[in-house]
């Protein structure tokens, strides 16, 4: 999953701080109750299996790095000191991140989905938002959100299709993001 992560979003902040870190943070969503993480894979007779995609989402993400901290403080910390020693540049990157303030009310939110290339356009990326969504809806969710960055067009047009609404366009470390809700 955190190779999946790192190979597809190239030039995003986690791939930045590299695959340790990615590791640390999907690692102690798996521990949080209020996060969903599900990874869908292929059989494959050289490799045993071959990941398909992954999708990540949380019922509160305003404070979920908060949590992250409370229950892996140890990890993050140490995984977040080696990628700056690695590149010192991102300091200011990691300070702005966490000074980010939510865009939106709505606390749930999509905070992952990715397909593996080999397997897209084949209706997987659809198959794991409404497993989200299904797990949205047991836990009385009514809306949720996601951050799409402004370059990622194919990205936008696949939330169009599946019902998502645009909502505004705001600025985070210097990259054009769109907020985009949808009702359940
Ligand atoms: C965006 C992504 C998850 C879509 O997954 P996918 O499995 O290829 O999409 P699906 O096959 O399930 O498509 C679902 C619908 O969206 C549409 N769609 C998907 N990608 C599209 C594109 N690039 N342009 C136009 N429509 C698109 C499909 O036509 C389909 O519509 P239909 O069911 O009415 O025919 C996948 O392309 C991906 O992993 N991209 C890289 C990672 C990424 O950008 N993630 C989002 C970060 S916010």
């Amino acid at each position: 999953m955190a190779l999946l992560h790192r190979n597809v979003f190239k030039g995003d902040f986690l791939s930045i701080m590299g695959y340790k870190f990615i590791w640390t943070i999907y690692d102690t969503m798996l521990d949080l109750d209020d996060c969903f993480l599900y990874i869908m894979r292929d059989w494959d007779p050289k490799l045993y299996y071959k990941p398909v995609g992954f999708i990540v989402g949380c019922r509160d993400s305003k404070t979920l790095f908060k949590r992250m901290l409370k229950i892996n403080a140890g990890h993050i910390i140490k995984d977040t000191a080696l990628a700056l020693i690695r590149k010192p540049k991102l300091v200011l990157d990691c300070i702005k991140i966490l000074r980010y303030e939510s865009q939106s009310k709505i606390k749930p939110e999509l905070l992952s989905i990715c397909i593996n290339p080999e397997y897209r356009n084949k209706k997987w990326g659809r198959k794991l938002v409404r497993k989200l969504e299904r797990w949205f809806r047991k836990h009385k969710v009514k809306s949720y959100k996601v951050v799409v960055n402004q370059s990622n067009t194919d990205a936008q047009r696949f939330y169009h299709k599946l019902g998502f609404e645009y909502i505004k366009t705001f600025k985070l470390n210097d990259k054009e993001m769109e907020l985009w809700k949808k009702c359940l």
